[in-house]
């Protein structure tokens, strides 16, 4: 009952005793995410609130309450709401925070879900803010490492793409070094890990860094790729400079450990080869799927059902 009525905002946020109690329960949902429901959350209603787009995220919250037996209510544009009148977000969360027992909200400002959890009494979510953080998506990542690999300390992790503006790696990056894996932060040029997320990081291990991925690929337990974030950029024609500068491929993975696995928080673009789908190192659809189960966990611990 430790999370119950909490905000997950960071990924901060939660204890390692609480990390594990998510994949504890999430193991128990794996059966009910693929398909036999249970009545866990008859009665709850969920608010997803995406001001940003969405798939995975928002679709595995919302699988997440069916399969539970609560319900949703969400916008399909945020466009379509009052704020577009000109009503202020605070007014939307309270407003919404009365209809709802929690909400899950994206946004493409930093530090706008915390804010969010300020106005409302239930326990709110952050589902992305801006190129801050991504808890929930962190977590489900670690599940992933977890289930495979049975352990994250001491593991040799590879982040590779955007880590500037990318709110996962920036969420797992701090998760990561907390657990005492080994991090290896790739980078094209001007797309580094913020001096912020670094500091955090080094308090507890010492990345490696550096910009050429075959250097450091034979290390690698876990390679973690990411899509450059077009949408954060001010100007286009600087993420037109570094468009495809990296690309996991075959030739790559030949000199890659062979139980290495590769993620991806999805959606991809063409930072990996198609072809590498077919090869047992590819876990990213797993990992989404690892969403619906994590999120189940999520939702039921804190309404305070489990
Ligand atoms: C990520 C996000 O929104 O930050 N997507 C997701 O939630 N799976 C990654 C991305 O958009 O690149």
């Amino acid at each position: 009952m430790m999370l119950k009525g909490k905000d997950i905002i960071s990924i901060k946020d939660l204890s390692e005793k609480e990390i594990f109690e998510i994949f504890e329960v999430a193991k128990e949902m794996v059966p009910i995410a693929k398909g036999r429901s249970l009545d866990l959350l008859k009665g709850k209603v969920l608010a997803t609130l995406f001001f940003e787009p969405s798939t995975r995220t928002r679709f595995s919250f919302e699988t997440a309450m069916y399969r539970l037996g609560g319900n949703v209510i969400s916008f399909a544009d945020p466009k379509l709401t009052s704020l577009s009148k000109g009503e202020t977000l605070a007014d939307t969360i309270r407003m919404v925070d009365s209809y709802s027992d929690v909400i899950v909200m994206r946004h493409s400002y930093e530090g706008a879900a915390r804010l969010a959890s300020k106005f409302a009494e239930h326990p709110v979510i952050n589902a992305g803010d801006g190129a801050g953080q991504h808890p929930t998506q962190t977590l489900l990542d670690l599940f992933t490492i977890w289930s495979h690999i049975g352990k994250i300390k001491d593991l040799n992790v590879g982040l590779i793409g955007d880590l500037k503006y990318g709110r996962t790696v920036h969420s797992l990056a701090i998760a990561l070094s907390n657990f005492g894996a080994n991090l290896y932060l790739v980078s094209p040029k001007g797309l580094e890990m913020p001096d912020h997320i670094l500091r955090e990081i080094r308090e507890k291990v010492k990345p490696k860094i550096t910009d050429d991925m075959n250097s450091i690929i034979g290390d690698l337990d876990v390679l973690y790729v990411t899509r450059i974030q077009k949408e954060r950029f001010p100007d286009i024609s600087e993420y037109l400079k570094i468009a495809g500068s990296y690309r996991v491929d075959l030739a790559l993975l030949e000199k890659a450990k062979k139980d290495m696995i590769i993620m991806h928080p999805l959606p991809r673009i063409d930072e990996i080869a198609p072809e590498v789908d077919y090869t047992p190192h590819a876990k990213y659809f797993e990992q989404a799927f690892n969403g619906v189960p994590v999120r189940m966990a999520i939702l039921s611990l804190v309404l305070g059902v489990r």
